[in-house]
């Protein structure tokens, strides 16, 4: 293990109870707002905590090795279980949907909740954007049957092209020219538009941003340089290792011309930027150095039924105890759920990122964190 690693704490269990409010409120009109007058529009879905790759500032092969202790499947919500909390969701106001892991096409029958998944409408009526990240692996042979359960789009997450150095990020020696076939086949079916993940970690593939950019560029492929986050306590996350965006938008700009786009969506994780020929776009994510906490609209349900409210949140809450009465007596209902989330919701005040931008480097460092394969990115 690298010097400064802190030991994996498991955070799994820590969850705290939701509460149904007695009475039940009425049903609201318009969003629930947090704390910090938030909505709540995106549903970040765990389905598995396993991955078939090891990627250093993910799952690190040291912590991640076959003693690991992954969920058991009765600890995992079933797709029915995950359904009807998007159902519920969809309910108090999400419009997103998205389907992680750990690697999301891992878990079986993954298509079979997809086509759940894709019935849900808003209280407009209206169609909810459902998507996916994965890491490519499974994506060729998975594409046509992930767009024929009614995806609609997906996010493949890829560090570089060179095959060496990609083998050596994910680990597993996993090579470069079959998350290509997948992202491929993605578009070939329209699973559109694909994006294309990258994490930027200062020396180890920083070299490979032009190389990805050229590679992508009219392709109609978007492809995102993300700041390598201090999510996860087993990381072993260091401050010199990111590269800040400032410096990533300046080197594509020495290379290409790049005029900055709008805004698609409120709440958005990347700055988007377009090529001025009309060649495509690139975003940039910049969570180290430029949070984007102020507008957060993101909730994330674990593997197991915890919810987070921020991606870097020390405990969850056990919304699996409301679905299946666990200790805490009867299974509940939707209502009550939506009650119970409701107020939930509205005395989130995370902030996380912003925070960190102000905390000395130890406190930052020492802060109880969940793994971000379990809750997913
Ligand atoms: P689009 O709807 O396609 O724009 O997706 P997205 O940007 O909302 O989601 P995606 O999963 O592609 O996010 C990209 C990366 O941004 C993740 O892998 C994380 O590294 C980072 N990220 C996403 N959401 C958050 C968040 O709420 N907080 C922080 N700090 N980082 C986030
Ligand atoms: N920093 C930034 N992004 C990360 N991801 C995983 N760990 C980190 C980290 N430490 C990203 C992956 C993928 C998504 C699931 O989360 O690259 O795109
Ligand atoms: Fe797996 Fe994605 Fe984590 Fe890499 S970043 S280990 S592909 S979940
Ligand atoms: Fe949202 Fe937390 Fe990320 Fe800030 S750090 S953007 S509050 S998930």
């Amino acid at each position: 293990m690298t010097d400064g690693v802190i030991p994996l704490l498991d955070l799994r269990q820590s969850g705290r109870a939701l509460t149904v409010p007695q009475p039940l409120p009425p049903a609201r009109p318009g969003p629930w707002l947090d704390a910090r007058g938030r909505p709540l529009r995106d549903l970040r879905i765990s389905v598995t905590d396993r991955c078939n790759f090891r990627c250093s500032y993910c799952m690190p092969k040291d912590v991640f090795d076959k003693h690991y202790p992954f969920l058991p499947r009765n600890e995992v919500l079933s797709l029915e279980e995950i359904a009807r909390v998007a159902r519920i969701f969809a309910g108090l106001g999400v419009q997103k949907l998205r389907l992680t892991g750990g690697e999301p096409l891992l878990r079986r029958n993954l298509e079979s909740l997809i086509a759940q998944l894709s019935e849900i409408r808003t209280p407009e009526g209206l169609l909810l954007d459902l998507t996916l990240t994965t890491n490519g692996s499974l994506l060729a042979r998975k594409a046509q049957a992930l767009k024929d359960a009614g995806l609609q789009r997906i996010t493949v997450s890829l560090d570089a092209l060179d095959d060496a150095i990609f083998r050596r990020m994910n680990d597993v020696d996993f090579p470069v020219a079959d998350v290509l076939e997948g992202i491929a086949r993605a578009q070939a079916v329209g699973l559109a538009p694909v994006k294309v993940n990258m994490v930027v970690k200062r020396g180890t593939n920083d070299d490979q941003i032009l190389p990805m950019a050229r590679h992508f560029r009219g392709t109609g492929v978007t492809l995102r340089f993300i700041e390598y986050m201090d999510v996860g306590m087993s990381n072993g996350w260091r401050m010199d290792e990111v590269l800040p965006s400032s410096e990533v938008l300046a080197r594509l700009r020495e290379d290409a011309d790049l005029i900055p786009l709008a805004p698609t969506a409120e709440g958005e994780t990347a700055t988007r930027w377009g090529y001025a020929d009309g060649s495509g776009e690139i975003g940039l994510i910049s969570s180290v150095t430029q949070a984007f906490c102020g507008d957060c609209n993101r909730a994330r349900l674990s593997t197991e039924g915890q919810l987070y409210t921020c991606l870097f949140a020390g405990a969850g809450h056990d919304l699996r105890g409301l679905l299946r009465g666990d200790a805490l007596g009867e299974p509940r209902t939707d209502d009550e759920i939506a009650a119970a989330l409701g107020t939930m919701w509205t005395r989130r005040g995370d902030r996380y990122s912003e925070l960190r931008a102000s905390m000395p480097a130890a406190e930052a460092g020492s802060a109880r964190r969940v793994e971000m394969h379990y809750i997913g990115g």
